[in-house]
């Protein structure tokens, strides 16, 4: 049996937990987690090339769940030939790129700016939900327009998320690599339905238990850093109380 937690922290349908992911996942599977998640959404850290913590998701996922894990071209080579290998390449469904356009710029080469986003099921009877994430058809209303509501499952290339500004009402201080809401919450609304589970096994500002927390999901979040107490769990807690406000 392997030690699990450090610190857990509960908000409304989400835990916020501080602990090493791979220590924590091995623990929830003792414990009964195998096939128990719908959505694992994992933001990693780009330049880590060790994969072993996507054993342990594969574990984690239902069969009609997703995994979507986030990186760029300092890693996404290998992590592709390492879902082909532990998913299966015919459970391979998206390869999105997430273009954005701040930072510095290399002097001698194109400017590195986008994320790669690597989608990948369990089985093919994974769970997708069109009309959750549609975006307006230009050609409404024309012959192209094929379901006919004048709107259409956006492409792989996620240009109309845009930047994460760093005057942003979302951004928590002293957190790197936060990401837009509303990216992660596309990946949430297509493939979750109200109330269904999504794990984040490298939390850091605790986003994805932002949008859980606004559409209804459980999650559960790990982050391995120990300061989660200001960042990830106060974001959640203050969320929560304005939710709770808007209601009365
Ligand atoms: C790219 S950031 C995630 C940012 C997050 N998506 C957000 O919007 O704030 C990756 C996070 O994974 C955490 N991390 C790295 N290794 C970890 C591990 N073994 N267990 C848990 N968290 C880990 C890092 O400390 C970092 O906060």
């Amino acid at each position: 049996m392997s030690t699990v937690t450090q610190d857990i922290h509960y908000v409304r349908g989400n835990f916020l937990i501080n602990a090493d992911n791979v220590k924590y996942m091995a623990g929830w599977l003792d414990q009964g987690g195998e096939e128990s998640q719908d959505l694992i959404y994992a933001d990693m850290m780009y330049d880590d090339l060790n994969f072993r913590w996507i054993d342990y998701c594969y574990s984690l996922l239902k069969d009609t769940g997703s995994i979507f894990i986030q990186t760029d071209q300092r890693s996404v080579a290998e992590l592709k030939l390492e879902m082909d290998e532990i998913f299966g390449k015919d459970n391979f469904v998206n390869w999105i790129i997430w273009p954005y356009d701040w930072g510095g710029r290399p002097k001698r080469a194109f400017g590195r700016k986008h994320d790669d986003i690597l989608w990948y099921s369990k089985t093919a009877n994974y769970k997708f939900f069109r009309d959750n994430i549609t975006v307006p058809k230009k050609t409404a209303g024309t012959a192209f327009d094929k379901s006919g509501d004048g709107r259409k499952i956006p492409t792989d290339v996620w240009e109309d998320i845009g930047n994460f500004h760093t005057m942003s009402t979302e951004r928590i201080k002293g957190v790197n690599w936060q990401k837009p809401e509303r990216l992660i919450e596309r990946i949430v609304l297509a493939t979750t339905e109200t109330l269904d589970r999504v794990f984040d096994p490298c939390m850091g500002s605790g986003t994805t238990a932002a949008v859980c927390l606004k559409n209804g999901r459980y999650s559960v979040g790990i982050e391995i850093e120990e300061d989660i107490d200001e960042k990830a769990v106060e974001r959640i807690v203050v969320l929560d109380n304005k939710i709770l406000d808007s209601k009365d």
